[in-house]
C-alpha cells in the first residue's frame, strides 16, 4: 500500500472544509445527507466540526460498474432518508469519478422537495469525469489512480483505514 494522502494531511483540510461550510451556510440549518458506505468516515469526521443546526441522513446508491447484466446502472434506495421537504442539503460523497453517481443523486434530492443542494466529495479524480458536475466542496484532487481507505474501498475492504492509499498489485 502507497500513502497518497496521511491521516494527518486529511484532518487539517477536513477542518479547512467544515470551515468553507459554516460560511456558506451562515448560520442556516442544513441536512447532512451522506451516500452510503463510502461517505461513513467523512461525514462522521465532517460534521463534528461543523457548528450549525444540523440534521444526519443517509442514502444509498450502488452502481453496478459492469458487474451484472445492466452495465453503469445506478440504484438508489432512500428509504432512510427523512422528509426533506424545504430543507438544505448538504450531500457527501467519498470521491467524484465520473460524477454519475453524485448527479443523479442531486437530481433525486431536489425531486423529493429540497430547497438547496451543495456537494462535497472528500476527493476529486482528475481526468475521469464523463458528464460535467461542480461540486461545492473539494478535500483534495489526486489522479487517476484506485484508492482505498477513509471510507474508500476495494470489494468492501479497507474502508477503515485512516489514510488515503493506492493498492499496490498483489494486496
Ligand atoms: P462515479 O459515479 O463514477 O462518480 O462513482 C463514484 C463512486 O465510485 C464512488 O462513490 C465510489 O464508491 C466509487 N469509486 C470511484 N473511484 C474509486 C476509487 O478509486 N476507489 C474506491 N471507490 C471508487
Ligand atoms: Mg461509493
Amino acid at each position: 500500500m502507497e500513502v497518497l494522502i496521511t491521516a494527518d494531511r486529511i484532518q487539517a483540510r477536513v477542518e479547512e472544509l467544515a470551515t468553507e461550510i459554516v460560511c456558506a451556510y451562515d448560520g442556516k440549518p442544513v441536512t447532512v445527507v451522506g451516500i452510503l458506505t463510502g461517505c461513513l468516515v467523512f461525514t462522521a469526521d465532517l460534521i463534528r466540526r461543523i457548528n450549525l443546526p444540523l440534521r444526519v441522513a443517509f442514502i444509498t446508491a450502488s452502481s453496478y460498474r459492469g458487474e451484472t447484466v445492466v452495465p453503469g446502472r445506478l440504484e438508489i434506495r432512500d428509504e432512510l432518508l427523512p422528509d426533506i421537504t424545504g430543507r438544505h442539503i448538504l450531500l457527501l460523497d467519498d470521491i467524484l469519478d465520473t460524477g454519475k453517481t453524485l448527479t443523479r443523486v442531486v437530481a433525486h434530492l431536489i425531486d423529493r422537495g429540497a430547497a438547496s443542494v451543495k456537494v462535497g466529495v472528500l476527493l476529486r479524480k482528475i481526468g475521469r469525469q464523463e458528464v460535467p458536475f461542480e461540486p461545492d466542496f473539494v478535500g483534495f484532487t489526486i489522479p487517476d489512480k484506485f484508492v482505498v481507505g477513509y471510507g474508500l474501498d476495494f470489494n468492501d475492504e479497507y474502508r477503515h483505514l485512516p489514510f488515503v492509499g493506492v493498492l499496490l498489485s498483489g494486496e
